[in-house]
């Protein structure tokens, strides 16, 4: 009777071990993302909050990070393969910086993920989520051309370009695109670049930050537009669109023709005052929730929608990669996008 009593009392205790191993067990289940975002323009943080809802809803734990510098980023990147995610997403500051500390990922057997741009010289990346970049520089191309109706004639035009950061392959594909379809106007005289700055090693726009755009755009205003009109610009993003219209304003000049891309709020706003003529939008929400249903394939170890093979070569492979579609809007459109 006393040892069955010892008896129960033992049955009890193995029983409730068992059961706290569940509980542990179950907690190792938690699957976590890690994300480490640039906190360079206003999209990165769209993209993450975006990112972080949509992952949080479906019971991911998102540990997520923004960086200012490339150093910073790898030093995230690091804590982060440390803590052993089950998955990683990363929008990397430089595009070829990474592949060291991404060895590590691979080791852990880590699925890495590139959002909006590529990663380059690395087989530890999986899988790429983005726009059509190409289908960007293109579509910046044919608006300008098309809203000065090059192909019939139209010109000659002042014109001049800004690019992205050096350090980011889509800067490399956004003006390299654009660039083939407006450099036949250059050569035909219909467009006129006064400065002669038409390569992208001249006209980058380091880092992509937006302040480095000012002492340029101003440099040109007074070096080359003081007795003709600057009539096109070249922007590379939003956020640089802005720095370079409101020089041009401080300047009292008029309003150029002039790209940007991302759909910012601020954007938006100028585009409805006549101030900037059009962007090329990258809906967060749709990038992000092609980029969960990707998290969850990989997690889950199956294979993920994806719609390129061919187009992404990061220098070791050709990374399979899901292609969002990206859209123009401009005064015709920008009340139904952005509301009024
Ligand atoms: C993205 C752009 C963004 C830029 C600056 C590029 O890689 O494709 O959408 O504006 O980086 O962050």
């Amino acid at each position: 009777m006393k040892y069955a009593k010892y008896l129960c009392v033992a049955m009890l205790l193995v029983f409730a071990t068992v059961l706290s191993g569940c509980g542990s067990s179950a907690q190792k289940e938690t699957r976590t993302v890690a994300v480490c975002f640039p906190n360079t323009t206003p999209s990165w943080q769209r993209n993450g909050d975006s990112l972080q809802k949509l992952l949080e809803e479906d019971g991911f734990e998102v540990n997520i990070q923004f960086s200012a510098t490339v150093d910073e980023q790898k030093q995230q990147i690091k804590d982060s393969i440390a803590k052993k995610p089950n998955c990683m997403v990363i929008g990397a500051i430089d595009s070829s910086a990474l592949s060291d500390v991404l060895e590590d990922a691979k080791k852990r057997n880590i699925p890495v993920i590139a959002f909006d741009r590529i990663i380059m010289n690395t087989d530890a990346l999986s899988y790429y989520a983005s726009f059509d970049n190409y289908a960007i520089g293109d579509g910046m191309g044919e608006y300008i051309a098309a809203a000065l109706n090059l192909k019939n004639g139209g010109g000659p035009y002042n014109i001049e370009f800004f690019a992205g950061g050096p350090s980011d392959n889509n800067a490399h594909i956004f003006f390299e695109n654009t660039m083939k379809i407006l450099e036949p106007y250059l050569k035909s005289g219909q467009l006129v670049c006064r400065s002669g700055q038409v390569t992208f090693d001249k006209v980058a726009v380091a880092d992509w930050n937006s302040a480095n755009a000012a002492p340029r755009i101003n440099e040109l205003l007074n070096n080359y537009y003081t007795d003709a009109p600057l009539q096109v610009v070249l922007s590379p993003n939003d956020d640089i669109a802005g720095v370079i219209l409101g020089e041009i304003e401080k300047a009292g000049k008029p309003y150029p023709i002039i790209s940007g891309l991302d759909g910012d709020p601020a954007a938006f706003e100028r585009i409805k005052q006549g101030k900037q003529t059009f962007t090329i939008g990258k809906d967060p929400d749709v990038l992000t929730a092609k980029c969960v249903r990707m998290i969850k394939a990989v997690v889950e170890g199956v294979q993920p929608d994806i719609n390129d093979v061919t187009n992404y070569n990061n220098g070791v492979k050709v990374v399979p990669s899901f292609l969002c579609t990206p859209m123009i809007i401009d005064k015709t459109n920008v009340n139904a996008i952005a509301g009024n």
